[in-house]
């Protein structure tokens, strides 16, 4: 189901269906994660939480219904968790990055905010970029507000999942956004078949948290290992063969 309201002030029946769904969804977000929620809700990016999508390695994925400030039914939600074990990498990405020298944040709940945020600013690049990436609403605290990509109310199935009808199509349109987010300063770092969403037939590039600048000391090695990712990917599945230098030379000059 999913309402639009015209108005700012939201009817009692909203506030207490919300405030009824967070209760049982109680033990499962902590007392942040709530409130990140229910900002979504009063800034109108939500109208009610719907379920649970994926539960990836560091972040659980909700669908929600939109709130009148946002175009299209439902939207997706993803709320970072605070305890994992994947802080000490996770900082790698943050340290490095001249966006967020000495931001980092101190506490596991600070860390997960910056890399919270980091994604919401990972994000506006790519969209400006003109990639085929979810475009990021909002952001408070542990939870970040996005496009839902899919087709008719049904997510999008990873590049994995796909069974593809043109993957030299397909590759070439990863690799052109891989140059284009290239082009815009920004290397992904974790590409994979995992994370890249195929919506009809374009495939949607998503879990943009780890992306750093060029100027990360690491960034050459995460390019090569993207572009090494989907080469070998598309290798191995779909026998298409290409000599990832000669990608990453086209990939890093510009034009
Ligand atoms: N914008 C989106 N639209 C539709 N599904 C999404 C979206 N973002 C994430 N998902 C789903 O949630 C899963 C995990 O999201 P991801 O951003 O990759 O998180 P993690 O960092 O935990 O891997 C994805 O594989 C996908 O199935
Ligand atoms: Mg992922």
């Amino acid at each position: 189901m999913s309402r639009k309201l015209s108005t700012r002030k939201r009817p009692e029946r909203d506030r207490h269906m919300l405030k009824e769904q967070l209760k049982i969804e109680e033990g499962v977000f902590d007392k942040r994660t709530m409130a990140a929620i229910w900002k979504m809700f009063n800034h109108n990016i939500i109208s009610r939480l719907d379920f649970m999508i994926a539960k990836g390695k560091e972040a659980n994925v909700y669908v929600a219904d939109s709130g009148s400030s946002i175009a299209g039914d439902q939207i997706i939600l993803k709320i970072f968790r605070i305890e994992t074990s994947s802080f000490d990498r996770r900082i790698d990405y943050v340290r490095g990055d001249i966006r967020f020298e000495g931001k980092e944040g101190r506490s596991p709940y600070e860390i997960v905010r910056t890399w919270c945020k980091k994604e919401y600013g990972n994000l506006m690049i790519a969209r400006a970029a003109g990639l085929h990436s979810p475009i990021p609403y909002y952001f408070n605290g542990n939870v970040l507000a996005m496009e839902f990509i899919g087709d008719n109310g049904m997510p999008s199935r990873t590049l994995r999942e796909s069974e593809l009808e043109n993957p030299d199509a397909v590759m070439a349109a990863i690799l052109s956004d891989l140059k284009k987010l290239y082009a815009a300063g920004l290397v992904h770092g974790d590409v994979s078949e995992y994370n890249i969403l195929m919506r009809s037939n374009v495939p949607c590039l998503i879990d943009f948290g780890q992306a750093v600048v060029l100027g990360h000391p690491n960034s050459g090695r995460f390019l090569e290992r993207d572009v090494g990712n989907i080469i070998s990917y598309f290798s191995k599945r779909y026998g298409i063969e290409k000599d990832p230098s000669a990608v990453l030379d086209w990939l890093r000059k510009g034009g």
